[in-house]
């Protein structure tokens, strides 16, 4: 991809501020209690490891994955999980980490499908919210930015496996080819 068609979103440094402010809220929200923070990969591993080391409650980590299917970048609501968690989640305190959140389908699956299995409590926690792009309501419990629509890349994002390791968050600007998979968009 040629330098002229991306563009820096968020830098390091305001990646880095944000992400300690969040810690702080979500230290204090679940003050005397231990969390069980459930990351979806792939995109959001990059910012759970970053926010769980600035949370000053005790924590255990675990995974999810999850993948739809749909027309080029875009989920077509059928969701499925291709990892689940090892953690059994009843009556714990369980803290959904998603990269970002688009339509809402991925996000609005996971948390019906984890909720149906009794935790004391559930809530989301997005990097990213792109709120005018959602397909069904759904509002996260803590969001680390909201943006406009938009394809971005670092930070953990991806486009077809690439940039996810970028330290700053970009925009990709059209032309470029976003579907080289053949629809299949891992969440
Ligand atoms: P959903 O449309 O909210 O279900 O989002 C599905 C998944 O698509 C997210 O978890 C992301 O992994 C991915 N996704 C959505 N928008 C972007 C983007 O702008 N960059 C990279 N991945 C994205």
């Amino acid at each position: 991809m040629p330098t002229s068609s991306k563009e820096m979103l968020f830098s390091q440094a305001q990646i880095r501020a944000r992400v300690q402010q969040m810690a702080r809220e979500i230290s204090r929200d679940y003050a005397g209690r231990e969390l069980l923070v459930v990351g979806v990969l792939k995109g959001a591993f990059i910012f759970m490891s970053d926010l769980i080391r600035a949370l000053e409650v005790p924590c255990r980590a675990d995974f999810i994955r999850a993948a739809s299917y749909g027309a080029g970048d875009e989920s077509s609501g059928c969701v499925e999980i291709t990892k689940d968690i090892e953690t059994d989640i009843t009556g714990r305190d369980v803290l959904i980490v998603e990269d970002i959140v688009d339509t809402g389908l991925t996000v609005q699956y996971l948390t019906e499908t984890l909720r149906a299995r009794h935790p004391g409590s559930l809530k989301v926690c997005v990097f990213l919210d792109k709120k005018g792009r959602r397909k069904i309501p759904f509002e996260a419990d803590y969001v680390g930015f909201s943006i406009d629509d938009g394809f971005v890349v670092g930070y953990g994002l991806d486009f077809a496996e690439q940039y996810r390791a970028f330290p700053d968050v970009y925009v990709i600007h059209a032309g470029v080819e976003k579907d080289p998979d053949g629809g299949k968009v891992d969440a």
